[in-house]
């Protein structure tokens, strides 16, 4: 009897400094376990003599539902303190000031959307195509054969020997034709990829094709075009002058330039002095591109035109080198914010 007051006195003392679960656990285990102190207490009973016995097994029948209550109300108070503790360990101060997010129209964008707006208006379409385009598209179907010298105009990023990083817009025209009869008046903007990196060159840049094929076509009207959008991106007193050059898949070919919207047209660094700054390439459709594409080149013909994206935002906010685009710097960036 007194071994039970004395398992009693020394659980209480025991119960009331536990604090974790597991310090509960183990007295559990530790009390009412197979191998604990009641089941010892128990296994003496076989010594006491027999009149003894039924009182003695009540008592430690009590003494185990006494363990057990306090054991269950002493889980629940440690649950509560454990949860207590984490929750002020992950505490969140929500007074703390955070980086504010910011974000804006890249310049480029800017630029581009302001001329597919300009074009829409004039009733062309907005189409768009692959980057990782085949040799047929970007070469062969433009009228560039394989080994023709032409290729060399363009370092091309090659993925294998038939696939590529698009050199131009312009395999959009071949996709086009393929898909639609005339009349056609799209534009295509988007990435395209050269092997080239300097302070006006960078492997990717931007261009937006534009392609007009109809009957009774005219150079008058690739330049009434060009014209419109000129005066809207750099004012009505912009000229457009068309030089001869040569691209397999136009004939005749032009470079077009513009009066130079620094200097007005007397010349300045800018325009290297000469009052005019080169802007993209143009020309009447080649008749070999309409029939590689299924397109009757006897009733039909068009201009197309490919100019880059990066050379008129330079021109028309003045930004002195072309990796400036890429290099994601705020403070340049954020210049454009209207
Ligand atoms: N694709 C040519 C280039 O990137 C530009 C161009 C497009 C020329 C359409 C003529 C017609 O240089």
């Amino acid at each position: 009897m007194s071994k039970i007051a004395e398992i009693k006195s020394s659980f209480e003392a025991e119960v009331k400094s536990c604090v974790k679960i597991s310090e509960v656990q183990d007295m559990k285990v530790k009390y009412l376990g197979k191998s604990g102190e009641l089941t010892a207490l128990l296994k003496e009973i076989k010594n006491l003599p027999s009149e003894e016995r039924p009182v003695f097994g009540a008592k430690v029948n009590e003494l185990r539902n006494f363990i057990e209550n306090e054991l269950q109300e002493k889980l629940f108070k440690v649950k509560e303190l454990e949860m207590q503790e984490k929750l002020q360990n992950e505490k969140i101060d929500v007074s703390l000031t955070s980086v504010k997010p910011w974000g804006a129209l890249h310049p480029i964008t800017l630029v581009e959307n302001e001329i597919c707006n300009l074009m829409i208006a004039m009733g062309f379409e907005v189409a768009s195509g692959p980057e990782i385009e085949t040799d047929y598209y970007n070469f062969q179907a433009l009228n560039i054969p394989e080994d023709h010298p032409a290729r060399d105009m363009q370092d091309t990023f090659y993925i294998t020997d038939i696939i590529l990083l698009r050199t131009h817009t312009s395999p959009m025209q071949a996709r086009l034709m393929e898909k639609k009869q005339p009349p056609i008046k799209m534009i295509c903007p988007g990435k395209v990829f050269r092997s080239d990196s300097d302070a006006s060159h960078s492997p990717v840049f931007h261009q937006i094709e534009g392609l007009v094929v109809d009957k009774n076509v005219t150079l008058r009207d690739l330049k009434g075009t060009l014209e419109y959008i000129a005066s809207h991106l750099f004012g009505s007193n912009t000229k457009v002058r068309f030089r001869p050059s040569f691209f397999p898949f136009t004939e005749p070919s032009v470079e077009v330039d513009l009066t130079c919207s620094n200097c007005g047209g007397k010349g300045c660094s800018l325009c290297k002095g000469t009052g005019w700054i080169e802007v993209l390439g143009a020309g009447m459709v080649n008749p070999y591109v309409l029939e590689n594409s299924g397109i009757d080149s006897g009733k039909y013909n068009g201009y197309a035109f490919g100019m880059g994206v990066e050379r008129i935002a330079i021109i028309k906010y003045g930004i002195p080198d072309i990796r400036l685009f890429y290099e994601n710097d705020k403070r340049f960036l954020k210049q454009f914010v209207k």
